[in-house]
């Protein structure tokens, strides 16, 4: 029996398919490469290229491998582009998802592990955010991995975890694969953009927020620590487990400028910043509570230290300034 991870060419899709390999697991990736990387393709896993809004892809796959679980990361993830280009994310997305569970009721797959966001619930009444909180997104990218979530709920005969990340961000610590979006609008890859002499400076995007230091605060966790929460996952719903939904982060916040001075640490360079207006649609702090995943899934975060986790990112960037460049 085999895991199919659609999206596995992505950034967390390819260090969850890392660690799902190196569990023992029988891997299947389904990928279009629009934002995947051929480069970041595990060869130990089986590939297709195609789109999960083909049924007919996803019949060939399903009938040629016998699926036990899907984990699904296929899906648009700009906030801002979501704003610009709302039907995009409703269909990749949604309907992406629409023609993806009616493939595994045909074919009887019965447990996902699906790829949510902190962004379901929008601007927080109060930190940190428990699951139990309002779901009021802000943005239509929130809206689909909401809409995504609630219509898994419904199917007959399908255990799900939904996963909602926070800020995802570093690499697999030997610099193999790592994050590479285009165009980049991530902090971190924005940031080491710097030393790597790619680019003057980093903007922030407002100091006016009621924080500390007037900059926006986010629990940065990291993407081998989601990559495990996706295999514990899995395992709970092995083992029997109810569906239900979990926060993913590290449940400490640091602020643009924190992450910042950290990165400095890190590259041991100075980076030049420059004080820019608001980001539109930036809630001022976003902090999770992951005691639910902590507890239930026995997930433990191994990377805590946000210095260690942009050492990782540098790792990366530093041996491929470029990306994948595939
Ligand atoms: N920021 C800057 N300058 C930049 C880029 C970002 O100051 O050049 C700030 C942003 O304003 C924000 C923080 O850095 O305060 C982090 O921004 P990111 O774009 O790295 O991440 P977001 O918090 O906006 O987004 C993340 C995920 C989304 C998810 C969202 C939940 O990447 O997928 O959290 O709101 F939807």
């Amino acid at each position: 029996m085999s895991i199919l991870v659609c999206g596995g060419a992505g950034y967390i899709g390819a260090h969850t398919v890392y660690k799902l390999i190196e569990a023992g697991e029988s891997v299947i990736i389904v990928d279009n490469l629009q934002t995947g990387h051929r480069k970041a393709i595990n060869p130990a896993a089986k590939f297709y290229e195609g789109d999960i809004r083909n049924s007919t892809t996803l019949e060939k796959i399903f009938t040629e491998n016998k699926i036990e679980a899907v984990i699904h990361f296929a899906a648009n993830s700009l906030v801002g582009e979501s704003v610009q280009n709302p039907l995009k994310y409703f269909n990749n997305n949604v309907y992406g998802m629409q023609i993806l569970l009616e493939a595994m009721e045909k074919f009887g797959a019965d447990k996902i592990v699906f790829s949510s966001t902190a962004a379901t619930y929008g601007e927080p009444e109060k930190i940190p955010i428990l699951e139990t909180d309002k779901t009021a997104p802000t943005n239509p990218y929130g809206e689909s991995k909401l809409i995504m979530e609630k219509m898994i709920k419904w199917i007959k005969n399908l255990r799900y975890v939904s996963l909602r990340y926070f800020n995802a961000a570093g690499a697999l610590e030997s610099g193999e694969i790592g994050e590479d979006h285009h165009p980049e609008t991530h902090l971190i890859p924005l940031i080491l953009q710097v030393p790597l002499g790619k680019r003057d400076h980093i903007t922030i995007f407002g100091e006016d927020y009621p924080t500390p230091d007037g900059t926006c605060i986010r629990d940065y966790i990291h993407v081998l620590d989601l990559a495990d929460a996706h295999i514990l996952a899995l395992n709970y719903l092995r083992a029997g487990g109810n569906s239900d939904i979990f926060n993913l982060g590290n449940g400490k916040g640091f602020s643009v400028k924190e992450i910042i001075s950290s990165a400095e640490k890190v590259v041991g360079k100075k980076i030049k910043t420059e004080i820019g207006a608001r980001r539109a649609g930036d809630p001022a702090q976003l902090i999770a509570s992951s005691d639910k995943a902590r507890k239930i899934l026995h997930w433990t975060p191994q990377f805590a230290d946000v210095e260690k986790i942009i050492e990782t990112a540098w790792t990366w960037h530093k041996n491929n300034p470029n990306g994948y460049e595939d």
